[in-house]
Order: structure tokens, then sequence, then C-alpha cells
């Protein structure tokens, strides 16, 4: 492991002004938001929506410093026969890869999930190395709602297997993201999203200390502390804000080079105003960027529906998104700035 090199790569993940796509829907995600625009999943619908984001030139070369991508994906070509990879590296962007292999149910504990995928990963990512990979993630899932849940089962075992990735890819010279997300899904509080965030990311960095991992070479994908969808007091901006805030200062050691959020079913608009709003704080030990995947592509999907005709609209909403999210990561964005696009 070349920890110099790893933590060059982590820097430009989170170069001022820049974030990342995560564009690595699975292909049951990936259908799914395709039926909601009623366009078919093929191997070909899916290889043209996303050539669309990545020849998106204004968008990939200011605001995107990476891509994550799904495995069909990595080895696609686009229709010229560019490898889509090639694509996103002439723009300036880094190649990631999403390498757990999705979620099971953990036994014993009903209603819980554990991210699966450690077997013959470390053959899989020389593969994606090779292939021009130089960062992956791996998605834990903690369900807060229902009796005892999450259960210390359900962190530890998550914990244990993100750090046991996280080394992996170090050793294979890839940075990894390390993704704990505590799902926004129920009627919980933001006070109680704040406390199992809180015991989920004290285990993760234990768990990343036992195994020995780096933190000058790896990002966090964290949550931010936010009201359940169905919660009936819905925590403001700035609330939001100063409790996530709070919470990764209380949690995140400062040699993590940088905290780039999912959006986890935020609006486009929330997810943007909460990424201002904590940059405006200031005085952070690291960078505050996105790694969104709904906040940034539910516009440019809409947008293009399928239709060659529609691919300078998509376009043109995926660089607004990506503006506005490069805006917010530098604590720039202001409301009206989306106004007079939708005017
Ligand atoms: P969302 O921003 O849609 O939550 O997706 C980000 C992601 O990569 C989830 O694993």
């Amino acid at each position: 492991m070349n920890l110099a090199d790893l933590n060059k790569v982590a820097q430009a993940m989170v170069a001022p002004g820049k974030g990342i796509l995560a564009a690595d829907e699975s292909s049951g995600t990936i259908k799914k938001r395709f039926d909601a625009i009623k366009v078919e999943s093929t191997e070909d619908s899916r290889r043209d929506y996303r050539e669309m984001m990545f020849r998106s030139k204004d968008a990939m070369t200011k605001y995107i410093s990476g891509v994550i991508l799904y495995d069909e994906t990595i080895w696609q070509k686009a229709k010229d026969g560019t490898p889509l990879v090639k694509i996103i590296e002439q723009a300036g962007a880094i190649p990631g890869i999403k390498v757990d292999e999705g979620t099971q149910a953990l036994p014993g504990c009903p209603g819980e999930l554990v991210t699966v995928g450690l077997d013959k990963l470390a053959e899989r990512l020389k593969k994606y190395y090779d292939q021009g990979a130089r960062f992956a993630k791996w998605r834990a899932v903690i369900d807060i709602n229902g009796n005892g849940i999450p259960s210390m089962t359900a962190i530890n075992v998550n914990a244990h297997a993100l750090a046991r990735y996280a080394a992996l890819c170090q050793a294979a010279q890839i940075v990894p993201i390390v993704e704990p997300e505590v799902l926004m899904d129920g009627d919980h509080d933001i006070d109680r999203c704040y406390d199992v965030t809180t015991r989920v990311l004290n285990k993760t960095f234990q768990e990343l200390r036992v195994q020995r991992v780096a933190l000058e070479g790896m990002i966090l994908k964290p949550n931010m502390a936010i009201s359940g969808k169905k919660c009936a007091k819905q925590a403001s901006v700035e609330e939001v804000a100063e409790k996530t805030v709070r919470m990764l200062k209380s949690c995140v050691p400062a040699a993590v080079p940088g905290i780039a959020f999912l959006s986890g079913g935020q609006s486009d608009e929330e997810a943007t105003a909460h990424l201002d709003a904590m940059n405006r704080i200031g005085n952070l030990p690291w960078k505050l960027t996105f790694s969104y995947g709904r906040a940034l592509q539910a516009a440019p999907q809409k947008a293009w529906s399928g239709k060659a005709d529609n691919v300078p609209a998509g376009q043109q909403a995926f660089t607004h998104r990506a503006q506005m999210n490069s805006l917010a990561s530098k604590g720039e964005w202001k409301a009206d700035l989306e106004k007079k696009k939708a005017a």
C-alpha cells in the first residue's frame, strides 16, 4: 500500500467545489428508476442514460470529482465504442466502483440486514484497478425503526464488514468509500437519528482502527442527522446542519480527508440546502461534499425519459444539479438560484 498516493486520490475526490456522482444503482434499483419514467431497463438503455451524464462536459469537468460505477458499467462501451471509463477519465474525473454485493437477512435479527461481498473481493479489486477504478464503495444499511432495531449485532457485523472491505481496498491501492447508511425511513425524530448514527459511526471507526485502515486514505459517506420521512416534526435546515456537524465532529477523526454525504431520499433541493448550511458553519477538520445518487439524477432522468432527442435537456438538468451542489460544497449556494432555473 502506498498511503501518499491513496491520500492524493482521496483529496482529489473532495477537491474544492467538487463532489461524487453515485451512478452505481444495481440492475434492480435502476429498473425501479426507469419504471418511474416509463423506460425499459436494458443493457443499452442503461448505457445510453449513463453515457448522457458522463458526456455532460461542463458538469463532469467543473463539478464532479469522481463517478461510482456498477459492475456492468465499468466494462461497457459508449455507442461510438469508447469505453465509458475513458470518457470519465477524459473529463478529468476519477472512476470508482461499487463492490458490495447487496444485503442479506441477518440471522437471529429479524428485519435487519448485513451487506455481503467479501468473498473473493481481493481478486475482484485487482481486476477493477486494472480497468481504471481508483476508489470503491461499500454500503451498509442500518434500519432504525421497529422494536429493538438497530441491534448491537447488526451494527457490529456491518461495521466489521465495512472495515474488512476498507482494508482490502487499501491493500489493492484503491481508496475505500466507507458508507454506513442509517435509513431515513420511518417516523423517528432527528435526535433518534443523531443517537443511532453516533453509535454506528463510533463502532465503524473502532473497527477501522482494529483492522489498521489508514484514515488518510479513505472517504466517509454517511447519512445526515435528519428527521425520519414520516416524522410529524421535520427539523429545519439549520437544525440538520448544526446537529450533523456536531455529530460528525464527535465521531470522525480529522485524519479523514473528506466526508461525502448520501442523499438517502431527501428532495434535490433539501440535499443541496443541508450541505450548503453545513459548509456555511465553517471551521471543519475535513472537506464536506456530496456523493449523491437520487439528488443528482432525479431531474436528468425525468428530462431524458429515454429519448435521444432529450439528451441535451437531460444534460442541462444534470449540470444544473451538479452546479448547485458544487456551490453548496463551498457554502455559496442560494435558494433563488433554484428559482431562477425554474422560471
Ligand atoms: P442516494 O444519494 O440516492 O442515497 O444514493 C447514494 C448512494 O450511493 C447510496 O448507496
